[in-house]
């Protein structure tokens, strides 16, 4: 990912930034947009994992679609060129606003969680004398073997619709009047690298799917949501998900009926490969029975490993020393403020430059301005 050419550009700039290589993302795009195109699969991109414009436009110029969780994500997929009608709008809490914005722009479905929300989007589409086209997200109850903490599809998470109330929203569609059904969406959670979750999962929307024709009740699409992992530990062998894997899996597991559509919610597969959280080395300082290396980017650049005690490749790219093992940590006054433990890196000194890798997915989006620290910037490699 890093030539010496684009290392020396990178020791001349200020630090922390977020690197986006976009022609690792323009290959990952290529390849999603190939194999879901033969399988005639939609794909709305989840700009929860990214939503910087230039990341949006080059997704939108391929003809994805977009997962927005809020109204301002609704705003920046339209500003980025998706069409209104390859937005989704997904999201536990949506605000009032939030759904009327939605309604305002005609956008190509609302995925709800709850029989309360049926009848507030009801309401908010009769205001506005239109018919909102729903999607009832269900909650599988399936496990997806993954962190708890990204797990959606459990009946102890908040997400979706339960089986218990599924009885009680058949009963009562008919008489919600601005409403026309339009779809069946499931999201099971997220950083899923067991395949077989998807095929139980492809089966149980099978199920779901009977279960409501049974009540006369039909769907013009099928939306399995997102969840596909990346390699943290390997990014350079696996700069590509396996999305023909998946696809397959899934397209010979899912009883779509004729005509149906079927749609997909990928975010972090397609963004998280392509970038890399870059920062300078500020001191090397040696602890009773460890090293730490004391960067200039923390937690508040990357939260993922504070809060999922997730891995990320770190590599130092000024350095040719012998490998020897420190603790990778932040400026930040807390002591989850670590990027990395027990890493081994090239003998690390002051001024080196290290790269953490699959940053493209929930890091820049994730960010904060704790301790008021400076934002860091983006920088694009097709800009630099
Ligand atoms: N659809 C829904 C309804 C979702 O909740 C999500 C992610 C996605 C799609 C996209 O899932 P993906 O393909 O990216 O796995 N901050 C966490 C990840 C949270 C994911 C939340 N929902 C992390 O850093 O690992």
């Amino acid at each position: 990912m890093f030539s010496q050419s684009l290392i020396k550009k990178f020791e001349s700039l200020e630090t922390p930034f977020y690197y986006y290589d976009m022609e690792i993302l323009e290959n990952n795009l290529k390849c999603l947009k190939k194999i879901t195109s033969e399988l005639g699969y939609h794909v709305h991109y989840a700009l929860k994992a990214n939503a910087n414009p230039p990341v949006l436009t080059r997704i939108a110029d391929f003809g994805f679609g977009a997962d927005c969780v809020s109204g301002n994500e609704i705003l920046r997929a339209l500003e980025c060129g998706f069409s209104p009608e390859k937005i989704v709008l997904a999201g536990v809490g949506k605000k009032d606003s939030e759904i009327a914005l939605a309604l305002k722009h005609n956008i190509l479905c609302i995925n709800c969680e709850s029989i309360q929300e049926l009848q507030i989007i009801n309401k908010l589409a009769s205001r506005q004398q239109k018919t909102a086209p729903v999607a009832l997200r269900v909650n599988p109850d399936l496990e997806a073997g993954t962190h708890r903490y990204i797990t959606t599809g459990l009946n102890e998470n908040k997400f979706g619709i339960n089986f218990k109330d599924l009885e009680s929203v058949s009963g009562m569609l008919s008489e919600l009047n601005h409403i026309r059904i339009i779809g069946l969406h499931t999201h099971i959670g997220s950083q899923i690298l067991n395949l077989e979750v998807f095929r139980n999962l492809a089966l149980r929307i099978n199920d779901i799917q009977n279960w409501f024709q049974e009540r006369n009740i039909t769907f013009e699409h099928l939306n399995l949501g997102g969840g596909l992992g990346v390699n943290y530990q390997n990014p350079d062998e696996n700069i590509l998900p396996d999305y023909q894997k998946y696809f397959e899996l899934i397209s010979s597991n899912l009883n779509a009926r004729d005509r149906q559509q079927v749609h997909f919610e990928l975010g972090r597969s397609m963004v998280a490969q392509c970038g890399a959280l870059i920062s300078r080395v500020l001191y090397v300082k040696k602890g009773l029975n460890r090293k730490f290396a004391i960067i200039d980017a923390g937690m508040t650049e990357l939260i993922r490993p504070a809060l999922y005690n997730a891995y990320h490749k770190i590599e130092n790219l000024t350095s040719s020393g012998p490998l020897e093992m420190y603790d990778v940590v932040g400026p930040v006054c807390e002591s989850s403020d670590f990027l990395g433990k027990k890493i081994a890196l090239k003998g690390v000194r002051r001024g080196d430059i290290l790269a953490i890798r699959t940053t493209g997915a929930y890091a820049e989006v994730m960010s904060s301005g704790y301790n008021l620290r400076d934002r860091a910037p983006a920088i694009y490699s097709d800009q630099l």
